[in-house]
């Protein structure tokens, strides 16, 4: 376990999201709108899964940090899910068939669930925790991504970015007492084809479903729109492009969370999120 101990805070935030910019809450319109919208329907399903996966284990964590880690982790993602059902809510009266979507990832994680491992679900979890860090370290470190967008939809992306900076370690802690350490092998190899796994299927349901959102509000020929996802994904400033090594760097043996140590966008909270922190319960 790397010597970086933060202690995640579960946070209990409101965002006012407005219903009607739900397509178009992004300064770069629809397309660049509707890829994050499109992503956030993964979350509430998905996150249900991580805390489940995390909680299995729960009992088996005897150091008290790590315990109250976890407990906040699993209030975290809870919150997460919670504000992002309401965000879906939003974007599926937009028109947008979420629920449809969303049936398809329970499904999915509901048949893992049914006859995979608890160590492989636990794994399937690490590996997609680092993706939600990586992606939300990504975010963090080019916020003109986000520059001019509706202020409701911007603040829920950095909250849920810097909480997922935040608890980056707390599953990958888990997993290193409940599965083993890298120098066990067997758990290396388990967490890497994971991440290989888990990163591989979510962009196969995540493309298509992206794809028909953008299609069914006429986006599929909006070239300027294409060209605004193209420069926030791929370009010198793109998200994927800046995560590409720190993905690879998840293969690399004795990998820890922390080894990417961004501990300082966590200062960012109060300048982020201003007064809804003040709000908080
Ligand atoms: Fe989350
Ligand atoms: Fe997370």
């Amino acid at each position: 376990m790397k010597n970086v101990s933060i202690l995640p805070i579960r946070r209990n935030l409101k965002f006012n999201l407005n219903p009607e910019r739900a397509l178009d809450w992004h300064q770069d319109g629809l397309n660049v709108a509707q890829f994050l919208n499109t992503m956030s329907l993964f979350f509430p399903v998905g996150e249900r899964f991580f805390i489940d996966s995390v909680r299995h284990y729960r009992s088996e964590i005897t150091d008290e940090e790590l315990k109250k880690a976890v407990t906040a982790f699993i209030g975290q993602e809870a919150m997460h899910g919670r504000e992002h059902d309401e965000y879906n809510q939003y974007v599926a009266d937009a028109g947008v068939p979420i629920a449809a979507q969303e049936e398809v990832v329970t499904k999915l994680l509901n048949f893992v669930q049914r006859v995979a491992p608890e160590r492989f679900q636990l794994a399937a979890t690490v590996a997609l925790e680092h993706l939600t860090a990586i992606l939300g370290g990504g975010l963090l470190d080019l916020p003109e991504i986000m520059d001019g967008s509706e202020e409701g939809y911007k603040a829920i992306w950095n909250w849920h970015a810097l909480e997922e900076t935040e608890h980056k370690a707390v599953a990958f802690d888990v997993y290193q007492v409940a599965v083993g350490k890298d120098s066990e092998i067997l758990p290396y190899i388990e967490r890497s084809a994971a991440l290989v796994l888990a990163t591989g299927i979510f962009f196969s349901l995540f493309l298509p479903f992206y794809a028909y959102n953008v299609a069914i509000h006429g986006g599929l020929t909006d070239w300027k729109g294409w060209k605004a996802v193209w420069k926030h994904t791929w370009q010198k400033k793109g998200i994927f492009r800046n995560i590409t090594k720190p993905w690879f760097d998840w293969f690399k043996p004795g990998f820890h969370p922390w080894d990417h140590d961004n501990r300082e966008k966590l200062e960012m909270f109060a300048e982020i999120l201003g007064e809804r922190l003040d709000e908080a319960a």
